[in-house]
């Protein structure tokens, strides 16, 4: 048991900021610090930092706490963990009982796992260096390789002698279990016998972004094509292989620095690239990138450069992953090495001066890359052209950011010579496709922000639905080239945020429901408001207040300039409404979306109901009494988002 007296000088040692700095990139916003989440995938920072208070809060997952909570839930420690790292930092004895074999045995299970991690983590280091058979087995191997004394230390590399069971001998004389030892995959047992996993291998320590050991990569130092190259540590609660990078606890300051993360796919890239002294480099270890690799990316950058070997089917077989990075928003950029040559071999032979400007020489944009490599593949060939077009368009659309995406275009079509709108047809295609996946779900962050001083015209029974499309038309000639998060089904079960335009949000809205403003003027600004963003363009408000027919001239100058007169209450006097209704886009348009779909269930309410009193058939009135009642359960759903059950 720690002391309570050692807690509290931890916690007066520990600066809040610093520590989660460590973990997230933190942004000084007055007082305060914030940053993206790294709870959730957003592109609008809303994880805030409050040194005065010694608290953070995210309000994107509504987390919140201390510098241990933080530590705790983001790097999964227990409070005695969290304590103890924290104690290690900032050089605080601990002044602690031994524990009673009770409190062994409460110990978490993740907690037993890492002691067993840490023990052989020690025992690898201390049989490479200080054994005979390590050094003259493992060590003269590294060094054969060309890694510097500097390197192999600060990597930990180690030994596992090929002895059967030495390590798993050792682990138990120290006190070790047996089950745990098993469970991290550094014992295993053959006929009720145990003996150690690794045995004979060089040894690479894998780290959580704390610098904590979560698991091993054994490499084999024979050559036979039979024997796994690498084998690696099983997933176990201490290490959740889709959640790690190779090399990220070391990489962090200096990707936060250079604002780029180069990805390679082996250890040993990583390694010889920090020997050539470029250390924001990571490894996807050798299996295809996962989102949640991605995401421990995205909290350091948003700017990614893959550095591949020259095998071009290597190339190909990664572009799902590369999909899978566009998608996250990243900026992807691609490096092809020469022929032969792995970032590995490329850094051994080249000084970091030499690489660095290879590297920026040749250094491609992903797109512009895959378009060109799969030109010269598909030559005149149209199906193979047709598919190619398909391919890249579909890349494009992952794009999360609607400027980009346009760039894109232009410059593919450039590329592939071919005209532009053919490629924005396809593109729409594809982006509408993914339109129709999206789902409706409130972002927490949102949702805490009162949405006092929001001037949307509220539901009335009967009547028209001008004031919703009033409503609908001001938000998207106000903000329609504006971003806002958006849920988007990817897999059943599971959602992500993607930034959208507001345009895009609200047209694709009104188009999943097959929904029609009424009103004459403003369906026609609608129109041509759809004609431009089918061309991967947001009209200037110009175009509509301005415009040649005097009817939506009018009428979009009054939604325009009322917009300031709404009210005359503080907050419009000072200026600052529009900045609230803009902070709350997403709220905006989203409550002008339902509020047409809530408008529209009345109304084939009503219609419903007239049609039944004039029915005579058993038949049909069954059949109006069924759509009846999956209209009432819109119509409560809808009104339920409004907070009101009253509405008719
Ligand atoms: N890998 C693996 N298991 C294997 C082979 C490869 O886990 N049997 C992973 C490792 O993370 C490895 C990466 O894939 O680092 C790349 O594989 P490779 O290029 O074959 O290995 P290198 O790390 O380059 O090893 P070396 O340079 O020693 O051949
Ligand atoms: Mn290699």
């Amino acid at each position: 048991m720690i002391s309570q007296d050692t807690i509290s000088s931890i916690f007066d040692a520990a600066i809040i900021e610093d520590i989660i700095g460590e973990f997230v990139h933190l942004k000084k916003s007055g007082s305060s610090y914030k940053g993206l989440s790294p709870w959730s995938n957003e592109k609008t920072p809303s994880f805030f930092v409050i040194p005065s208070k010694g608290i953070y809060k995210d309000f994107s997952s509504g987390k919140g706490g201390n510098v241990v909570s933080f530590l705790m839930e983001h790097e999964k420690m227990s409070y005695p963990e969290a304590l103890r790292w924290l104690a290690a930092k900032y050089n605080i004895e601990i002044d602690e009982d031994k524990p009673t074999e009770e409190q062994m045995q409460e110990r978490s299970e993740r907690e037993n796992l890492s002691l067993v991690s840490d023990f052989a983590h020690r025992y690898f280091q201390q049989q490479l260096h200080e054994t005979e058979d390590g050094r003259a087995i493992g060590l003269s191997y590294f060094i054969e390789r060309g890694f510097r004394d500097d390197i192999i230390t600060k990597f930990q590399l180690g030994y596992c002698p090929d002895n059967w069971d030495a390590m798993t001998q050792a682990a138990l004389e120290a006190g070790y279990n047996l089950k745990y030892l098993e469970k991290t995959g550094l014992t295993r047992l053959r006929d009720g016998v145990p003996y150690d996993f690794f045995r004979g291998r060089v040894m690479f320590p894998i780290h959580n972004v704390s610098g904590k050991i979560i698991a091993f990569a054994g490499r084999t130092l024979k050559a036979e094509k039979d024997i796994a190259k690498y084998f690696n540590s099983p997933e176990s609660e201490l290490y959740n292989k889709s959640n790690v990078l190779f090399g990220l606890h070391l990489a962090k300051n200096s990707i936060v620095k250079n604002n780029n993360c180069f990805l390679v796919e082996g250890y040993t890239d990583v390694i010889s690239l920090h020997q050539a002294g470029i250390e924001n480099v990571v490894a996807s270890s050798g299996t295809s990138l996962t989102e949640g690799q991605i995401r421990q990316i995205r909290r350091y950058t948003l700017n990614v450069t893959i550095l591949y070997d020259g095998d071009s089917a290597g190339i190909k077989a990664s572009f799902r992953g590369i999909d899978m990075i566009l998608k996250e928003g990243l900026n992807v950029r691609v490096v092809l090495f020469p022929d032969g040559d792995d970032p590995d071999s490329f850094a051994k032979k080249h000084s970091s001066a030499e690489i660095q400007e290879f590297i920026d020489q040749y250094a491609k944009d992903f797109i512009r890359f895959k378009t060109s490599l799969l030109i010269e593949e598909a030559g005149n060939d149209p199906v193979k052209r047709a598919a190619l077009i398909r391919g890249i368009v579909d890349s494009i659309a992952l794009i999360p950011d609607g400027i980009q995406r346009s760039v894109y275009v232009q410059e593919c079509s450039h590329l592939l010579n071919m005209q532009e709108n053919v490629l924005i047809a396809e593109l729409n295609k594809s982006l509408a496709a993914g339109l129709k996946k999206m789902t409706r779900e409130e972002l927490p962050l949102l949702d805490e922000i009162p949405a006092d001083g929001i001037p949307v015209a509220e539901p009335e029974s009967g009547g028209s639905f001008y004031h919703q499309e009033k409503d609908f038309i001001r938000i998207l000639l106000s903000y329609g080239e504006k971003n806002i998060d958006i849920p988007v089904q990817i897999e059943e079960g599971k959602t992500e945020l993607h930034a959208i335009s507001v345009a895009e949000y609200l047209i694709g809205s009104l188009e999943q429901d097959d929904l029609e403003l009424q009103d004459p003027i403003y369906s026609r600004i609608l129109k041509e408001y759809v004609e431009f963003v089918g061309r991967e363009e947001i009209p200037e408000t110009k175009k509509f207040t301005l415009h040649s027919d005097e009817g939506i001239a009018t009428e979009t100058s009054n939604i325009l300039a009322n917009r300031y007169h709404l009210s005359d209450n503080w907050t419009v006097k000072h200026g600052v409404y529009p900045e609230i209704e803009e902070m709350l886009l997403r709220k905006a348009s989203k409550d002008c979306v339902f509020r047409l779909k809530l408008r529209k269930v009345l109304q084939l309410l009503s219609e419903i109901d007239n049609a039944m009193k004039n029915e005579a058939e058993e038949e049909k009135i069954e059949a109006l009494l069924h759509e009846k009642i999956i209209l009432n359960k819109a119509k409560m759903e809808l009104s339920k988002y409004f907070g009101s059950a009253v509405l008719y």
